[in-house]
């Protein structure tokens, strides 16, 4: 048994996430997490929002409430939608609590104590009209590389070139609109990332080689590029102010740390605020601090997340001089694409968390999501290929299976799993193949490789539906019943292991096969290989019901729905 720590990058706290974000990041976490669990492995998973930065000022302003109150709503509604797709997190926490406030506070001490920060003053956009500064997306104008006329001070959307607020021409307020706009100095921290260069390309290379090539790639690119001192404080309302007891002049004009210095901080922040909900029980620092190799460390995100992840929170931390835990894994995906383009929100395109779960239970999405995951390129969700991919895989290969089987049996012999027959040539062919993709299936897990996995989850499925179909035991039945009898319970052992094996990714539907049958609960413990090869850990005479239907089949009333609902076609 060993002790995970895994984290999936924080949602920003401004709207509900699309099934991209959702695919890039919590899912597959829950889904490993789920399987390490099941696998009797020591498993924390955390995740929150990532509630700073101008993204969370301006989204409250737009709902006309003050900063704190629509971060608490809005998490709560993003809490709710990951509940409603199952989402195990053993905590679900937010950066703008007090525990990361306190933990990026001391961070920020530990790097000025070393010699990496320093004060620098910079030439910020000011305007009058608002009283105030107005950093990164305060700022709006026209992007100099492109002409776009509605970039933003921190990058433009059109050419996705990141800029400065200076950069603008013709900028004006994203508050008030105002263009009586003035460059003044002020004072801001810098992380000297430039002096932790060495020591992070060291620290890449111990570990690039464990992690998959799309994260590897990344950090070298970056890396290669030289790492620049940046500044990590703003002029804003909301966030974790810089401390008082270091920087009185800066805590006077009330600095804020800059949102990605906290936010990857709150890794360490939502494990001390699980911890302090059951202080007697739970140990953050024991997750955290000075745990080497006694914690294997995994952190999910989409491709965009890798830079921070790999080099610029790893700097910090090392920074810090002091033994925090550093990512073992990084698992990086790539973008899921609506019929090849973006998901956009500000164009209606593609389809939100919340709306995905008004349509269908979480478990439809979870197995298409991860069976399509963007692992090795970007990958395309359309409607016909996710009805399709229901229709087959969920309704046809899995659902109807256990139907059809426990329908059947219990016509037949009751509601009991069925006594007589012995096992002969066709079960032990099964049970080898059983055991064949048993293992293939947990050494996809094991590698983090999870649209291999999915294959390997519905190989094991589609095993069963060519016993079935080779034994026939409707035909059986009329010679032969102990030989039908031996079909059926051979089945509902495959039904079982189904249950087990397939709570990672559809969690609901294997509470459902679990319990159609009246076993105590330890029964649904993982099956090895060997152990499972047998298949008949399910023995006769115990009792069963016949659940409702697993999977609806979507028919094409469903898809022209969807498509007219969503829109339906290429960008
Ligand atoms: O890109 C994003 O959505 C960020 N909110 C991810 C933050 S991850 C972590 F470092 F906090
Ligand atoms: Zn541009």
């Amino acid at each position: 048994m060993a002790r995970h720590l895994i984290t999936s990058a924080l949602p920003y706290i401004n709207g509900i996430k699309h099934l991209g974000n959702m695919v890039g990041s919590m899912l597959p976490a829950d889904v490993y997490s789920r399987y390490l669990r099941q696998r009797g492995h020591d498993v924390l998973y955390i995740c929150a929002t990532d509630e700073h930065g101008t993204p969370a000022e301006l989204a409250a302003k737009e709902r006309g409430l003050p900063v704190d109150e629509f971060c608490a709503q809005a998490h709560d509604a993003q809490k709710a939608v990951y509940d409603g797709f199952a989402l195990a997190f053993d905590y679900f926490g937010r950066s703008s609590s007090a525990e990361n406030r306190d933990i990026t506070q001391h961070f920020a001490r530990r790097l000025n104590e070393n010699g990496f920060i320093e004060e620098r003053a910079i030439r910020q956009v000011y305007s009058p009209a608002d009283g105030r500064f107005l950093p990164d997306r305060y700022v709006e104008g026209t992007c100099p590389h492109c002409g776009y006329d509605k970039a933003r001070g921190d990058q433009c959307e059109n050419c996705t070139r990141v800029l400065d607020p200076t950069d603008l021409i013709d900028p004006r307020s994203a508050i008030s609109g105002s263009t009586d706009l003035e460059v003044r100095e002020t004072k801001h921290l810098f992380l000297l990332q430039s002096k932790l260069q060495h020591e992070v390309e060291e620290w890449v290379a111990r570990h690039e080689d464990d992690w998959p090539q799309l994260a590897a790639s990344i950090a070298r690119k970056w890396l290669n590029e030289g790492l620049h001192d940046r500044a990590i404080t703003r002029d804003l309302d909301w966030g974790v102010p810089v401390p008082a007891d270091t920087w009185p002049e800066l805590a006077a004009e009330g600095k804020v740390f800059y949102v990605w210095f906290d936010a990857p901080i709150e890794y360490i922040g939502a494990t001390k605020e699980w911890a302090d909900q059951d202080p007697d029980h739970r140990d953050w620092k024991s997750w955290w601090y000075d745990v080497d190799t006694a914690v294997r460390y995994t952190e999910f995100m989409a491709k965009d997340n890798v830079p921070f992840h790999t080099v610029m929170f790893p700097a910090t931390e090392l920074g810090v001089r002091e033994p925090w835990k550093k990512v073992d894994y990084v698992k990086a995906f790539n973008w899921l694409t609506y019929y090849g383009g973006k998901f956009s929100t500000s164009q209606k395109r593609g389809v939100f968390t919340d709306q995905a779960l008004e349509i269908l239970p979480a478990d439809y999405w979870r197995y298409f999501l991860i069976a399509n995951a963007p692992e090795s390129d970007d990958s395309s969700f359309t409607w016909e290929h996710f009805t399709a991919t229901v229709n087959k895989d969920l309704a046809d290969t899995l659902g109807n299976f256990v139907n059809r089987v426990l329908s059947f049996s219990k016509k037949r012999f009751g509601e009991e799993v069925p006594a007589g027959g012995e096992p002969g040539e066709a079960e032990a062919g099964l049970g080898e193949e059983i055991a064949r993709l048993l293992a293939e299936y947990e050494g996809h897990m094991e590698a983090l490789q999870f649209r291999k996995a999915a294959a390997s989850l519905r190989a094991l499925w589609s095993a069963g539906n060519s016993y079935l179909e080779e034994k026939a035991p409707w035909l059986e039945i009329k010679t032969d019943q102990e030989a039908a009898a031996l079909t059926l319970r051979t089945a509902m052992n495959l039904i079982h292991l189904y249950a087990v094996v397939s709570e990672p990714f559809i969690p609901a539907s294997a509470k459902t096969m679990r319990e159609a049958f009246a076993l105590p609960d330890d029964t649904a413990t993982w099956s090895t290989p060997d152990e499972a090869r047998s298949l008949t850990k399910l023995a006769p005479g115990i009792p069963f019901t016949v659940p409702p239907v697993l999977f609806a089949k979507l028919t094409d009333d469903d898809l022209e729905t969807y498509k007219e609902r969503f829109g339906g076609e290429a960008a």
